[in-house]
């Protein structure tokens, strides 16, 4: 890389709109990390392909997402943002590696196996090879850590499989990468069914805070949260729901269960919904107002992405040469 710094790769797809939960359980953290690590975050686009994408809407998240990164505190020029599909060294190796996995190996995955049920009617290649794409998006950046949730456990195990596999035959091509679980706000759970992960395509629109949702929306969702029986608040596993609410304050205010509890200690759970509620809309409403800024800013952003699809490409092309040559497909007469 430039400099020593260790390499940090993630992303999200490019569909709907990101919930609390991204925000709390990714986005929030990797805005800390830029200092410590040379950051890539990809518009995982390729992949939101998996599922079939109205064109219009499809491009318009895209470009939110980007907004968002920046929105959220993500600096475009400390940190490498940019699109998956403008960087065609993706889907290059992506080829390559589905050339080094085995079909047991991705028949055993988990997320494959749930997103074929939910999709039974269009359960296509793409779905199948997906964690294979996303080992690409990684070792193409030599990433040493892997910000994920748990749902990507596996994808990221998987990723490290082929990349040893590969270094096995080869030598020493790739980086092997370690996923990066942050331990604050990992996991946000459904306004509805805590017992569910808060997710971005949730029909019931109560169950979800979107990161784009006004303030009176925000405290008006919180106080529908579905609460447990009894009426303290108090961090336990039997109380899905109260708990849910206070690891959302706890991220948001940085206070431990312990002081949230002493704090509501008396009051009942209206107040502490209310409380949640107004927290949470306000700590949104500096992102809010700058991505609104950042939309309206269509050269800034248009530059923004420009640049960063550029240097992204550089460091792809160099691991994909470098792949493409160990292979034995023939170099280009340029
Ligand atoms: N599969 C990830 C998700 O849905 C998104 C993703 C694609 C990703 N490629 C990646 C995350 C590479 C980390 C690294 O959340």
């Amino acid at each position: 890389m430039l400099n020593d710094k260790k390499v940090l790769y993630s992303g999200m797809q490019a569909t709907g709109t990101l919930t609390l939960g991204n925000y709390l359980g990714a986005l929030k953290n990797w805005v800390n990390l830029s200092d410590e690590y040379e950051c890539f975050y990809g518009v995982m686009d390729l992949h939101s392909l998996t599922v079939r994408q109205v064109p219009a809407d499809f491009r318009k998240n895209a470009r939110s997402l980007y907004a968002l990164y920046v929105a959220a505190g993500l600096d475009p020029k400390k940190n490498c943002l940019y699109y998956q599909s403008h960087v065609s060294a993706h889907a290059e190796l992506g080829w390559i590696l589905d050339c080094f996995t085995y079909m047991g190996e991705l028949n055993r995955m988990t997320q494959f196996k749930d997103k074929a049920a939910k999709h039974a009617d269009n359960i296509n290649a793409g779905l199948y090879t997906y964690p294979v794409l996303m080992a690409a998006d990684i070792l193409l950046y030599q990433a040493d850590m892997v910000p994920v949730g748990v749902d990507q456990k596996q994808h990221l195990e998987i990723c490290r499989d082929i990349a040893e596999r590969f270094n096995n035959i080869y030598g020493e091509v790739f980086t092997i990468p370690e996923a990066y679980i942050p331990k604050a706000g990992a996991k946000i759970m459904s306004l509805q069914e805590p017992e569910k992960k808060m997710s971005k395509s949730d029909e019931n629109v109560n169950a979800t805070i979107r990161l784009l949702d006004d303030p009176d929306t925000i405290i008006r969702k919180f106080k529908r949260a579905v609460t447990d029986s009894g009426s303290e608040v108090r961090y336990s596993e039997d109380k899905p729901g109260v708990s849910n609410l206070m690891s959302i304050y706890g991220c948001v205010t940085g206070k431990t269960m312990e002081e949230i509890e002493r704090e509501f200690d008396g009051k009942g759970y209206g107040d502490f919904k209310l409380a949640v509620g107004e927290t949470v809309a306000d700590e949104l409403k500096p992102l809010q107002k700058r991505y609104e800024e950042l939309m309206a800013d269509k050269a800034f952003i248009d530059g923004c992405i420009k640049e960063n699809d550029e240097k992204a490409r550089y460091f792809a092309n160099k691991t994909l040469r470098k792949v493409q040559k160990k292979v034995g497909l023939t170099e280009q007469i340029r």
